[in-house]
Formats: C-alpha cells, structure tokens, sequence
C-alpha cells in the first residue's frame, strides 16, 4: 500500500465532518429541545441526520471542479441516500410520521412527496452509473456528460421532496425546537445550491 492510501481521502473527511454536524443540528433540534425520547435517535433521529448528510455531499459533488473528489463525495451521498431510504422503510408508520398520513393512508401531498424521493433516488442512479470504469468510452463524451447533469434534476427532486415534506413549518419560526430552522428548509436550500451556483458560472 503506498502512503497515500493510508490517509483517509479529502471526501471521506468531508463525509465525517458533515455527518458529525448533521448529527449534533439534528440531536440538539430533536432530543434537547423538540422532546423526542432518546430511544428514537437509532432510526428516526439517525434518519434525519444520515438524509441531510447524504444531500450535502450529492450537492457538494456537483459544486465542486475537483473531479476525484467530486466523484467520490457523489459516491458516499448515493450511498447514504440508500441508507436513508431503507432506514425510511423501517420507520414510515403514523407513529412515527403521522403528519404524513390521514387515517391509515398516507396524505396525497405526502404520497406526492415520496414520489419526489423514490424519483430522486432513481434519477441520481444515471450520474452514478456514468463513473463507473468504462462507461465514458462506451458512451462518448457527449452522452457522458448529459449522463452527468442528470444529477441536476435529481437534486430538484429531492428538493421538491423536502418541500413538500416540511413547508407547513417553514413560517413558524415560533414552533421550531430551540429556534433551530427545520432540516427540510436547510436542505431544500442545499438541494437547489449546485444549480443556482451553475447559473453564476
Ligand atoms: C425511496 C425514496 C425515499 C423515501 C421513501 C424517503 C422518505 C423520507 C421520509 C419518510 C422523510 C422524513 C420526513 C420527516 O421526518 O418529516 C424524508 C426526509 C428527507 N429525505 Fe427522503 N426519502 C427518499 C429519497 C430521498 C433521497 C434520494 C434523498 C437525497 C439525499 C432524500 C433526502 C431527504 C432529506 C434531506 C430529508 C429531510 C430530513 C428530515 O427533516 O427528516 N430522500 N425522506
């Protein structure tokens, strides 16, 4: 192994330092101030925080001009958006998200939500796929690139699926735990952030 593998790569310490950020906002915003028993932080706490973790670094990918790092942070955040829709799987009952639902079924809002994200995670498929070994030459550089900036409509998914999710609190600011603005407004902001920089360029 020569040295330089030894040492964790730049994408890995950013997946270490925005996880333990998303971790004690999510913490302090849940346990600390909104009362959620500490029972829940295995799954629906870690949820929250893995989600937003795995937004930051799709985001971050497609914001930087680093191409290792770029393909690498884009990696880890479909890796953990996975995490997150399994962890999502385990706990999507009105127990746990009853503002999702009316009665036994989910509202047509929230439906419309879930649809953003399994939307999401399909779109952001096609960028993943593009840097696997092999796949530029196979496509040639032009449909490689559109394969690239398929990431773009996926981070508006994702947004519209944050939206949809937690706007009823965004003007609330009374009602948000220790004034901590809600994850799904910080990451409906992170979600858009890639294109709006775009733009500027
Ligand atoms: C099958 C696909 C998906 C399902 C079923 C799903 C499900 C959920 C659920 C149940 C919530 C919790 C809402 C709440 O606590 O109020 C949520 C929030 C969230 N999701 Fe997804 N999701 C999916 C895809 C994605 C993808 C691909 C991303 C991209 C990283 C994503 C990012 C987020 C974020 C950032 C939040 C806000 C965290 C929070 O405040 O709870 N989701 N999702």
């Amino acid at each position: 192994m020569n040295e330089a593998d030894a040492h964790p790569t730049r994408a890995t310490r950013t997946l270490l330092i925005v996880l333990a950020v998303t971790f004690v906002y999510s913490g302090l915003r849940y346990h600390v101030f909104g009362g959620v028993p500490w029972s829940q932080l295995p799954l629906y706490v870690t949820n929250k925080a893995t989600s937003w973790a795995a937004l930051t670094l799709l985001a971050l990918a497609y914001i930087s001009r680093d191409g290792r790092f770029a393909r690498e942070a884009g990696m880890l955040g479909l890796l953990l958006s996975a995490t997150h829709v399994i962890l999502s799987q385990t706990i999507l009952d009105p127990a746990y998200y009853d503002k999702l639902y009316v009665g036994a079924h989910f509202s047509a809002i929230a439906e419309t939500a879930l649809l953003a994200g399994v939307g999401a995670a399909t779109v952001l498929m096609i960028p993943a796929v593009a840097t696997l070994p092999g796949v530029r030459a196979n496509l040639g550089e032009d449909r490689w690139r559109r394969w690239l900036r398929a990431g773009h409509p996926g981070l508006a998914l994702v947004a519209l699926h944050c939206a949809l999710l937690g706007c009823k609190g965004w003007f609330a600011p009374g009602t948000w735990p220790g004034y901590m603005p809600p994850i799904t407004l910080i990451a409906t902001l992170i979600a858009l952030a890639p294109m709006l920089a775009r733009r500027r360029r």
